[in-house]
């Protein structure tokens, strides 16, 4: 059985987790949230490298065998550096900008993410190698990590503060909008009713989750030789954590 760590900031990386948990049911996770640091959203580069070592080391101990960085801002910052330094596979998310720009029909795209994703260079790369034929407008979600990690996800107030990043994308007539912090799906509901049905929302976690399964696969890691077993562990808010799992088994978040 294969023992896979996964670590975000906060309850975020739960809606990776989930996609995860759909393809690879039966195997032994531990799930890290960072509570006690999140948001990593305005931290330093340096910071956020510090504290994914930190969990990694935690993930190891505990036995992972491969580690998933559910966490775009934690990727962008980290994921290069402890790839060559730890020596254990480590699978990254980043903003979905390709298959977006595919499906964009009025050729502009809406981009969501923290500060650290947007200014991050895997980031620019990305739009410049996938981006040339769309226009790419872009906001961070303000409060909308706080939202999550509140799981006040569906108020009124929730809302609000949805409305303010979102609706100055669809005015510059985004119509395809590219979810790039975990945290994010979390909003969809709020995000699709002020958007309306037309506007399509692009989740990379079904395509992270497929990919874990291939390095799996390459790196012949065993699965599916005892029961499925979750550990989850905070560093700060063990009741979110608790709470949103039960959200990602219960509801079709
Ligand atoms: N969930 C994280 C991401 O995907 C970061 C949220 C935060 O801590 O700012 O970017």
């Amino acid at each position: 059985m294969a023992t896979i760590g996964i670590m975000d900031s906060g309850v975020g990386g739960l809606s990776v987790f989930k996609e995860i948990l759909k393809i690879l049911p039966d195997e032994k996770y531990i799930y890290f949230s960072d509570n006690a640091w999140c948001p990593y959203g305005e931290k330093s580069p340096e910071f956020i490298i510090d504290r994914v070592r930190e969990i990694i080391s935690v993930l190891m101990d505990k036995g992972a065998e491969i580690i998933v960085i559910a966490c775009n801002t934690a990727t962008a910052a980290a994921a290069r550096q402890l790839r060559e330094e730890l020596g254990i596979p480590i699978i990254g998310i980043e903003p979905a900008i390709k298959p977006a720009a595919k499906l964009s029909r009025s050729g502009v795209i809406g981009v969501l993410a923290t500060a650290g994703t947007l200014g991050g260079n895997k980031y620019h790369l990305s739009k410049s190698l996938h981006g040339e034929n769309v226009r790419i407008v872009e906001r961070v979600g303000e409060g909308f990590v706080e939202l999550v990690e509140n799981v006040d996800l569906d108020s009124k107030h929730a809302e609000d503060i949805v409305r303010r990043s979102l609706q100055p994308l669809l005015d510059e007539g985004a119509d395809t909008i590219v979810l790039g912090c975990t945290h994010y799906p979390f909003l969809l509901d709020s995000m699709q009713k002020i958007a309306g049905p037309e506007v399509l929302f692009i989740d990379p976690s079904e395509a992270v989750a497929k990919h874990l399964l291939e390095v799996i696969q390459q790196k012949n890691i065993g699965l599916h030789e005892g029961k499925p077993d979750i550990e989850l562990i905070s560093s700060g808010a063990p009741d979110a954590l608790r709470k949103v799992f039960k959200l990602i088994r219960s509801a079709d978040r």
